[in-house]
């Protein structure tokens, strides 16, 4: 029997060996964690991330060839295959603070994994890194690696969170990259082998160590590259009185460009874009191409514009002031169908209503108040570097409570903030919740999923992005 260990459960970890496990019931997988309060929440039924689909995934496989244990190194031992799945952060301090990937956890794992095996392993490059790194993850193998043969594959993720466990079922591509000597094609078989029990195997790639390092950030970096471009002409047409939604339908039928990932937006959040492009922007530099750099630090300044243009227009349309007026934020999360929060809009927009002196009562259907007013106490980069947090105790940010029901937050609310795109928040009842605020009622609809016209018929002062107002 193959045994998989995944150091890392976490937002890609936990699902990603899920469904290996769930297709391969031949193999056992063991997903290992230096978090305890992680590996009890996976053991539990409440799991710590919230994914559809993820539940019935883990119940059918837990206890029979999955697993979830803190035993990091008597399972790094008896493994096959390891997977590393830890997270990857900006640096906030030294040498590319602000920019380059932290290594820290990469590192400290790759060490583990040196120190406690006994026999051969194929280590896999699950998280995203900088290009390069499985160089320096040989290096420090190799050195401490007592006669014992490690191949180092790079297996980039790209699910996108809120459709993670379709995705993982049904992959545009499955990348696989390894060294191009015989020893490193065989441990690119084994792995394709595991991915061959239900992905199709066309759609399975072979590349060299480089390439699939740099295809992941390439990727992520054309995907948020098409928001910033669809938010920039978003600018456009709200100056020019053109439709943003009729603009991107009538470009994306064009074939060659093609209709997904072109809705505007108060601007992109999650844990990787911003990472990702900030780290592929380091690269460039050390690399001596500041040209290349610059192309794509610039699909990030969009999105901070994106974000302040936003914030702007709340405050200027609320005649210039929103100090001590209500506001209403509707979604906290970065997307829909998650609880995640990492990099969310939804911090910079709270924070620069708070910095106007605003009075925020904040809605998501996923997201604890304890998450919420921790990210709006941490400072930028902070939120994925537990080792430099104090424990778990942010001082409250007195301005914004936290409440659990869209009508609860918008009563007597001077205007309405929607961040993330929940479907609830498309058939909320908008006579009562206009019945019971200030007078103007005002919506900013951060992701234009409400009937603008429907909305000023009741009699709200409605701003969509990107729209005629
Ligand atoms: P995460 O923070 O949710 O999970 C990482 C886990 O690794 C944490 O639970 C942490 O405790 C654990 N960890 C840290 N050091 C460890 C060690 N030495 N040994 C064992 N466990 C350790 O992060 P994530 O969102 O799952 O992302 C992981 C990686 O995958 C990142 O590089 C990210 O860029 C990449 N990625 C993320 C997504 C996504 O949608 N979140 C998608 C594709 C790729
Ligand atoms: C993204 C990629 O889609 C995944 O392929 C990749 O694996 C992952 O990053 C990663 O490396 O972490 P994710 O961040 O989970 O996945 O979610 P997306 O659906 O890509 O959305 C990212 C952000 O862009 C969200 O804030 C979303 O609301 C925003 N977005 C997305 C838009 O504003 N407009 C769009 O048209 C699409």
């Amino acid at each position: 029997m193959v045994k998989i260990c995944c150091l890392g459960a976490g937002y890609v970890g936990g699902p990603t060996m899920a469904v290996i496990a769930l297709k391969c019931p031949s193999i056992e997988v063991v997903v290992v964690d230096i978090s305890q309060t992680r590996i009890a929440a996976w053991n539990s039924d409440q799991l710590p991330i919230y994914e559809p689909g993820l539940d019935e995934v883990v119940k059918e496989c837990r206890g029979r060839n999955l697993f979830f244990s803190t035993d990091l190194e008597k399972h790094v031992s008896e493994a096959d295959i390891i997977f590393v799945s830890v997270n990857t952060p900006t640096k906030t301090r030294g040498l590319g603070a602000g920019k380059a990937a932290d290594l820290t956890y990469w590192e400290s794992a790759a060490r583990m994994i040196a120190d406690v095996s006994k026999s051969d392993k194929i280590v896999v490059e699950k998280s995203t890194v900088p290009v390069k790194t499985a160089e320096a993850i040989e290096k420090i193998l190799t050195h401490n690696s007592k006669g014992i043969n490690f191949q180092i594959l790079s297996n980039p993720e790209f699910l996108a969170e809120g459709t993670a466990i379709q995705d993982l079922f049904n992959p545009d591509r499955v990348l696989i990259g390894g060294r191009e000597t015989p020893e490193g094609q065989k441990a690119i078989q084994s792995l394709s082998d595991v991915y061959a029990h239900w992905v199709p195997k066309d759609r399975i790639i072979a590349t060299n160590l480089w390439s699939a390092e740099l295809s992941k950030l390439a990727a992520n970096a054309f995907l948020a590259q098409r928001i910033s471009s669809v938010n920039a002409m978003s600018a456009l047409c709200e100056a020019t009185g053109a439709d943003v939604a009729e603009v991107a339908h009538a470009v994306g039928k064009d074939t060659r460009i093609g209709p997904k990932f072109l809705n505007a937006s108060v601007g992109f959040g999650g844990s990787c874009f911003q990472k990702d492009i900030l780290n592929l922007v380091y690269i460039c530099e050390c690399n001596g191409l500041p040209e290349v750099a610059n192309y794509w630090k610039q699909v990030i300044k969009i999105n901070d514009y994106q974000k302040t243009r936003f914030v702007n227009r709340v405050v200027s349309s609320m005649f210039n002031t929103v100090s001590g007026k209500k506001i209403a934020v509707l979604g906290f999360a970065f997307k829909k169908d998650t609880g995640d929060t990492r990099e969310t809009p939804a911090i910079d927009v709270c924070k620069g209503l708070l910095g106007d002196k605003a009075r925020l009562s904040i809605y998501d259907p996923q997201v604890t108040e304890d998450q919420i007013q921790r990210d709006l106490s941490l400072n930028k980069f902070e939120w994925d570097h537990p080792i430099h947090l104090q424990p778990m105790s942010p001082t409250s940010v007195k301005q914004a409570t936290v409440v659990w029901d869209a009508y609860e937050a918008t009563k007597d609310a001077h205007g309405i903030c929607i961040l993330t795109e929940w479907d609830e928040f498309k058939t909320l009842d908008y006579q009562r919740i206009f019945d019971n605020m200030q007078k103007p009622a005002f919506v900013f609809d951060g992701r234009n999923i409400v009937n603008a016209d429907k909305l000023r018929e009741i009699g709200f002062i409605v701003y969509s992005i990107g729209k005629p107002l």
